[in-house]
């Protein structure tokens, strides 16, 4: 079955009490405006999920969460549990994004083990994948994303129902630059080849693979048509309600 599109705000360390104004802003544009054919997900930093599912709750905006262990309890300060994001009523958590890769020293062992704790608790994983500019100046962006994040990070229960990965070159991240839209068809293929040799077509065709960085209602509509694109992980342009549904307009 052909992908479903998501397009995902990852709010990262931005957001107080207030800001479930935007949110609201959003849930209006989003249910009453011209109906997208795509998903839609704002992922606040954990003090406001509770907040968001309570708003979004009935609307056409999903919530979800930024991190979690991979344990379901323990002494582990200041970390939240995947059961604990289920408990609220959130669907989806992002792990391995490349800002915990590099701040936490995450490696994709870790994500994998994370990944799975997201999926024993019935939740969506979206699973982050990209090389930094050093990497792609060697010339070891496929090395880098395809035959060690993906191939190390996706664990063996994962389906299209409930992994989607995004591919976010670490360079392009909050930077304003993004790859060529031939350069990111060009990693996402590489991406659904991989899935197809691990899953077997069937499966390895249906997972959702997403791009990252950068992403503004300017280029949004371009990038989303690339070849094995589907759908946005969105940072900076999540934060305001009026950008991120320019983003979504890719799917109108
Ligand atoms: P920007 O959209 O701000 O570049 O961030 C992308 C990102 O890291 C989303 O997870």
């Amino acid at each position: 079955m052909a992908p479903r599109s998501l397009v995902a705000g990852n709010w990262k360390m931005n957001g107080v009490k207030s800001s479930v104004s935007e949110l609201e802003a959003l849930i209006q544009m989003v249910n009453d405006g011209d109906k997208a054919d795509c998903d839609v997900l704002i992922c606040p930093p954990a003090t406001l999920v509770d907040r968001f599912v309570g708003v979004a709750d009935g609307s056409l905006v999903n919530i979800g969460a930024q991190d979690c262990h991979t344990n379901t309890s323990g002494a582990h300060t200041g970390d939240i549990a995947a059961n604990m994001v289920a408990d609220l009523g959130a669907g989806y958590i992002i792990v391995g994004h490349s800002e915990r890769r590099a701040d936490h020293g995450e490696t994709s062992d870790l994500v994998n083990n994370k990944a799975e704790a997201v999926l024993t608790e019935n939740l969506t994983a979206i699973i982050c994948v990209g090389e930094t500019e050093a990497e792609r100046k060697a010339g070891d962006t496929l090395k880098v994303v395809v035959a060690d994040q993906l191939a190390n990070s996706v664990p063996e229960s994962a389906t299209p129902e409930n992994t989607i990965i995004a591919y976010e070159p670490v360079w392009a991240i909050g930077t304003g630059l993004t790859p060529t839209v031939d350069d990111v068809a060009e990693v996402h293929t590489a991406i659904r080849a991989a899935l197809v040799e691990r899953f077997g077509d069937g499966v390895g065709n249906g997972f959702a693979i997403l791009y990252g960085g950068s992403v503004k209602p300017t280029n949004a509509k371009e990038l989303m048509a690339a070849d094995n694109v589907n759908g946005a992980l969105v940072g900076g342009a999540s934060l305001k309600a009026t950008d991120f549904n320019g983003i979504i307009d890719a799917y109108r």
